[in-house]
């Protein structure tokens, strides 16, 4: 997402700097016009000093790590890539005087209340990822107050399409369908694959992300929703995803993650409203976009990374050497 929020910023006019540590982005995603800095944001003296060498008017925030079902698995990683990270871009922010934040959160701050979520809810996270973005949402609003600069707090959901990951296991369900697809292997659906979500498109939200970051007094102090409209089962995704692909591949059931949300979709009113949110092209041409994306990248090999907190209550395909499973060179571990 950050790749394509730059280069929207710099078709708008801006000059752009990015940071990333390259953890889970790409290089083959950086683009030439931004000037960037390989840099993990955990490091608080190296982000002073990018950020001094580079103050932002606008600071659009949106490293992470994004893994919401693993991250009961990986707190440490968690915390230090969401909350963490963030506080250390954001005070040297502050020091130089930017004028406005865009936080980049999610629907994990609503928890498992009643779908569809909207912005009046409370937030009540239900996972160490929604505890991070929460924490992140509201350290924004008590420094903006202290510390008076403008932000646009915004909620995507389930965000898929060209240049994201095809090879982290942990996430997004889209990326993973189309690689095990190209694979020859198995989609994995998490519980009866009955739960809801409403999948959005890049090219469909990345007008209304970049509006965000407008200097609008308006859009200052708000939170919105961003994402699709549409809610569909992953069941159904699953078809979908095949059908783009021409293929029938098996579908495995696993036991459902723990305290992972049944139905998650969000409202939208306000990002039309606010953001002028609007779906171009939506679920089944988005997918056609980033199937032919992904075919012309070709199968990718799964990372390999151990979890902090090794679980009996881990789906069994996220540890490594697990019968029947493939390890990150593609050759199946035997039972
Ligand atoms: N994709 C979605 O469905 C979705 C939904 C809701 C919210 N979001 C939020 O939107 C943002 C972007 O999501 P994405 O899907 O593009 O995820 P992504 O994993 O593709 O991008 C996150 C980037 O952060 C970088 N990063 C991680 N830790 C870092 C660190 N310590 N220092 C510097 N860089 C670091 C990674 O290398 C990666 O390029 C995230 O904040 C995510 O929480 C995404």
């Amino acid at each position: 997402m950050g790749s394509h929020v730059a280069e929207g910023m710099v078709a708008a006019g801006h000059e752009v700097t990015g940071i990333d540590d390259l953890s889970g982005g790409f290089r083959r995603n950086l683009l030439p016009e931004v000037k960037f800095h390989r840099l993990d944001l955990r490091d608080a003296e190296e982000t002073d000093r990018a950020v001094r060498d580079n103050p932002p008017e606008i600071l659009c925030h949106l490293a992470a790590n994004a893994r919401e079902g693993a991250s009961q698995f990986q707190p440490r990683d968690v915390c230090g890539r969401n909350l963490m990270a963030y506080v250390n871009v954001l005070v040297p922010a502050i020091r130089c005087g930017v004028k406005k934040v865009v936080l980049y959160s999610s629907m994990a701050v609503y928890g498992d209340q009643e779908a569809p979520f909207d912005e009046g809810m409370a937030r009540r996270p239900a996972d160490v990822y929604g505890v991070n973005k929460t924490a992140m949402e509201e350290t924004t609003e008590i420094l903006a107050d202290v510390h008076e600069f403008s932000y646009t707090i915004i909620r995507p959901h389930n965000v898929f399409g060209e240049r994201q990951s095809l090879q982290d296991k942990f996430r997004n369900v889209v990326g993973i369908f189309m690689n095990r697809i190209m694979r020859g292997e198995p989609l994995y659906v998490y519980g009866d694959g009955e739960q809801r979500r409403a999948f959005s498109y890049i090219g469909d939200s990345l007008p209304a992300f970049l509006k965000a970051a407008e200097l609008k007094p308006e859009l200052d102090r708000q939170r919105i929703n961003v994402g699709g409209k549409r809610p569909i089962t992953v069941n159904e995704l699953a078809k979908l995803v095949s059908a783009e692909f021409g293929a029938e591949p098996e579908v495995v059931h696993l036991p459902a993650r723990p305290r992972e949300v049944k139905d998650a979709y969000c409202t939208w009113q306000k990002s039309e409203q606010m953001l002028a949110y609007k779906e171009q092209f939506g679920l089944e041409e988005g997918i056609r976009r980033m199937g032919e994306w992904a075919r012309a990248l070709g199968p990718q090999p799964w990372t390999d990374e151990r979890l902090e907190l090794p679980s009996e209550k881990a789906p069994r395909i996220w540890l490594p050497g697990r019968p029947g499973e493939t390890d990150s060179k593609g050759e199946a571990n035997e039972p």
